[in-house]
């Protein structure tokens, strides 16, 4: 039977390839990353790896954003129907013709979305700097945001900015359940509330700490709370588990008993077909040069303003 752990390793090392892998992956597969991130941190180390090819272990938004900034490496995506609810919550030829009935107003665009949808922007952003970039847009100019609406309802109660949305949202935030999470917080008086800001803002409103995922792991690792209920996908618990052996993790209750907080596209990778994907060099991400380089300069801005 083939070792995948050691037979990854080999490959990682015949191809000069770099593991880049999101928290929402299994267990496994965040074990044998180089580096382990959430959007923001995992789009920067696509950006200045020297590395001959990028196995991207998460959704392929963020495998797209990683060639866009690489167009000559190989970029590969373990499971290529690893799509995004959110990313699809807004097709582009609907956001163009949103955008164009918006003139004027600066479009700052989630990276959970399609090239075609970044290229018709002025500069994107990640849960972790979507504030900090809001900010930045002069006081004077009206903005769109797409496509994630509860996430731009986040950002405008923290700025005060108000911003024209994009109806979309993710399926696996919008399952977390208000009155469970309520009946939970009462069971476990101490524990504090962790949650990501794709959750709706009756969710938010419970948590004691509202983040991207790296935001969310650093709270619960340095807080001295020792209880903490989460309320985003369930692969980062396994971070905060390996970096706080002590604490206690409870996963927030989605509306029904179902596991809809895993979600379903992270969770089409597998270690086998991380392992599959170096052995074939495919699936390969590609997209055409002149989308490549309308993508490139919105990405580009998030860089530098996120630097
Ligand atoms: P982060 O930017 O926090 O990693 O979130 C990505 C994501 O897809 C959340 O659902
Ligand atoms: Fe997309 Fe939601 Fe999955 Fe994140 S959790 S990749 S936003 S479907």
């Amino acid at each position: 039977m083939t070792d995948l752990f050691s037979e990854i390793a080999r490959l990682k090392r015949e191809m000069n390839a770099v593991i880049l892998a999101h928290y929402y992956q299994e267990p496994d597969i965040q074990d044998i990353a180089d580096v382990i991130g959430d959007s923001l941190a995992l789009a920067q180390a696509a950006a200045k790896t020297d590395a001959s090819a990028i196995v991207f272990c998460g959704v392929h938004f963020m495998a797209e954003t990683a060639k866009i900034l690489n167009p000559d490496k190989l970029v590969l995506l373990p499971d290529l129907a690893a799509g995004c609810s959110l990313s699809d919550s807004c097709p582009a030829p609907e956001f163009e013709a949103f955008v164009k009935a918006h003139p004027g107003h600066a479009v700052i665009t989630y990276i959970n979305s399609s090239a075609a949808v970044k290229a018709l922007s002025d500069v994107i952003c990640t849960s972790s700097n979507a504030e900090r970039i809001v900010r930045r847009i002069p006081a004077d100019q009206p903005i769109l945001f797409a496509p994630d609406q509860h996430l731009g309802r986040y950002v405008t109660k923290q700025t005060g900015r108000e911003m024209v949305l994009w109806p979309g949202s993710c399926s696996v935030h919008v399952t977390f359940s208000e009155r469970r999470l309520i009946r939970l917080k009462a069971e476990h008086p101490d524990a504090l509330v962790l949650a990501h800001p794709e959750c709706e803002e009756r969710v938010l409103r419970l948590a004691d700490h509202v983040g991207s995922t790296t935001s969310i792991l650093t709270f619960a690792t340095s807080n001295p709370a020792t209880r903490f209920i989460v309320a985003t996908e369930a692969g980062i618990i396994h971070q905060m588990k390996k970096a706080c052996p002590d604490k206690e993790f409870i996963p927030a209750p989605p509306d029904s008993g179902c596991s809809c907080n895993e979600c379903p596209y992270m969770r089409l990778n597998t270690l086998e077909k991380v392992y599959l994907c170096m052995r074939d060099r495919r699936p390969e991400i590609t997209l055409p040069e002149e989308l490549r380089v309308r993508c490139l300069a919105p990405l580009e801005r998030m860089l530098e303003m996120s630097a």
